[in-house]
């Protein structure tokens, strides 16, 4: 799949398919849509009177224009088909709805068998935004939303029934944004290879969660990181485990136990302020490639999705390699300190008591709560090596989905200022958070009678004590931890998503960086 810019006029070019838009409560098209709506003599709007055409926000309504019915002549457009985009209140519209749309209409597009359309930049009319961003947009939402997995399908094309994004088609190849003036071309191509960058880290992410946990062990997780890296020009260097037993890691070796894949302690560097090793921050991911709870072993229905608790692990792999593109001035460095959870005869058991890479003690209560365990060795592991900043993001609590839903990445920091950058990165991209409190009531839940601290805190709270476990490592040191359970995973296709992995915060890490870079 192409995306690329061609300066014209859209009623004059010729193309399978072209998108307009409207917006919600438009009678009388203008700009580009309006310029369509003439040259079919005014058939948009009149279905825009008929009641067909509303502008509500997913719409897409099909028109067959003359080019395709009379074999090429009679309308004064020479596009075949016409897709109205229906982008809903102005008022609403932003940069996210622009990737959904996209995503919507590159799906719709695919299922018609087409193989190249045309599209205008929305939103940069009535909609007032940027064109260059808009583009950014437009490629972001159009290469996530066709995004398949379907490298164990014999059928590659899906059997068009509309689940997993199987919409029977798979030619769809190009997809020109059409722009009249010549002097925003060169914005609108920079934007585009942007959306692409964040688009392809994402799907990269996606690929790790999709794949089986027979296929993605630790050891291939690190392959595949190793290729990664080597191709987007990053360092990496990858601790075996008595690599990490050296250096102390027996809370993260805890976990890794009871499996007899051995562990593999993943670490990228972007180096992209390299006279000033303090401009830095560290993104850690919870890299878990199958949990299967460990002796405190999950039921059967809770453990069958536990392929993709190393989502957190893929999302700052797959953001490296968005940084890796868009070289920001900072250096950045990726953790993922990954296992599986298994149970077996050398496995950790409740009660045991290990040894945390910074000398804390921790009394293991549950081995099914295995995340935290990794991420605070990778969290002491960053402060040793001058971490200024961090950022955690795991598939931590199956609590969080009852709190906040799947509408919410749930967050957590000690740190106002640095929050608020998260924050901000994430409604940039659509991926929305919501702040959860580190309260001096629940941190006493995680307290243990034999160690310094327990890896459950009982009933309530779950997400919350994970949380004040995770900061007992963190200390003092500015630092954001969120808890992607409830999004790793879609159900349905909607918007950029597809069923199964959605990559959920590849793309809010790549701008956080982005914006910390100034
Ligand atoms: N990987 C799970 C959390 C999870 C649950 C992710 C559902 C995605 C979907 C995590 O390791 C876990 O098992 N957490 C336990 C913690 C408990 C034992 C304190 C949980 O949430 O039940
Ligand atoms: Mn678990
Ligand atoms: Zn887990």
């Amino acid at each position: 799949m192409e995306i690329k810019v061609t300066q014209g006029n859209i009623v004059e070019h010729a193309t399978p398919a072209l998108v307009v838009n409207l917006f919600k409560g438009v009678t009388a098209p203008g700009g580009a849509t309006g310029a369509v709506d003439h040259a079919l003599s005014g058939l948009i709007s009149r279905l825009i009177e008929s009641g067909e055409i509303t502008g509500a926000s997913g719409e897409i309504t099909l028109i067959h224009t003359s080019a395709i019915t009379s074999g090429g002549s009679g309308s004064g457009l020479a596009a075949e088909r016409v897709l109205v985009a229906g982008l809903g209140e102005s008022e609403k519209f932003d940069y996210e709805a622009i990737r959904r749309i996209s995503a919507q209409v590159a799906r719709r597009l695919r299922s018609l068998k087409v193989k190249s359309a045309a599209t205008i930049v929305h939103g940069t009319g009535i909609g007032g935004l940027d064109p260059a961003q808009g583009a950014e947009a437009i490629a972001e939402g159009t290469i996530l939303g066709l995004y398949r997995f379907d490298k164990y399908k014999s059928s590659k094309n899906g059997d068009g029934d509309g689940e997993d994004g199987e919409d029977g088609g798979n030619g769809l190849e190009l997809i020109e944004l059409v722009e009249m003036d010549g002097s925003k071309i060169a914005a609108l191509e920079s934007g585009v290879a942007r959306g692409d960058s964040y688009a392809n880290g994402t799907n990269f992410a996606r690929d790790l969660v999709n794949e089986p946990p027979n296929v993605l062990s630790p050891t291939e997780m690190a392959k595949r990181a190793s290729a990664m890296a080597e191709d987007a020009g990053l360092r990496i260097e990858v601790l075996e485990a008595d690599e990490c037993r050296a250096l102390g890691m027996g809370s993260y070796l805890s976990v890794a136990a009871g499996s007899t894949e051995p562990p593999k302690f993943i670490h990228i560097t972007y180096e992209g302020d390299a006279g000033n090793a303090d401009n830095n921050v560290w993104i850690i991911g919870k890299g878990i490639t199958f949990d299967s709870g460990g002796l405190s072993l999950k039921p059967p229905g809770s453990m069958v999705t536990m392929k993709g608790d190393m989502g957190g692990g893929a999302a700052v792999i797959g953001a490296m390699q968005v940084i890796a593109a868009l070289k920001p001035r900072i250096n950045v460095h990726a953790v993922c300190a990954a296992t599986e959870n298994m149970p077996s005869g050398s496995a950790t058991r409740p009660g045991d008591v290990v040894r945390a890479m910074n000398g804390k003690y921790i009394e293991v209560e549950n081995t099914d709560a295995e995340g935290r365990l990794t991420l605070a060795d990778a969290i002491c592991f960053a402060k040793g090596k001058g971490a200024k900043q961090i950022i955690d993001v795991a598939t931590l609590t199956g609590a969080v989905s009852v709190a906040l839903g799947k509408g919410h990445i749930g967050a957590f920091s000690n740190n106002e200022e640095f929050y608020g950058q998260v924050e901000q990165a994430a409604s940039e991209r659509g991926e929305l958070i919501w702040r959860l409190p580190l309260g001096s009531v629940t941190k006493r839940q995680n307290n243990s009678v034999v160690a310094d601290i327990k890896n459950t805190g009982g009933r309530g709270a779950g997400s919350i004590t994970a949380a004040h476990f995770i900061h007992e490592f963190a200390e003092d040191t500015p630092w954001v931890h969120l808890d992607i359970a409830a999004l790793n995973m879609s159900d349905s296709v909607s918007g950029v998503n597809v069923r199964g992995a959605s990559g959920a915060s590849t793309r809010l890490l790549a701008r956080l960086v982005e914006n910390l870079a100034g």
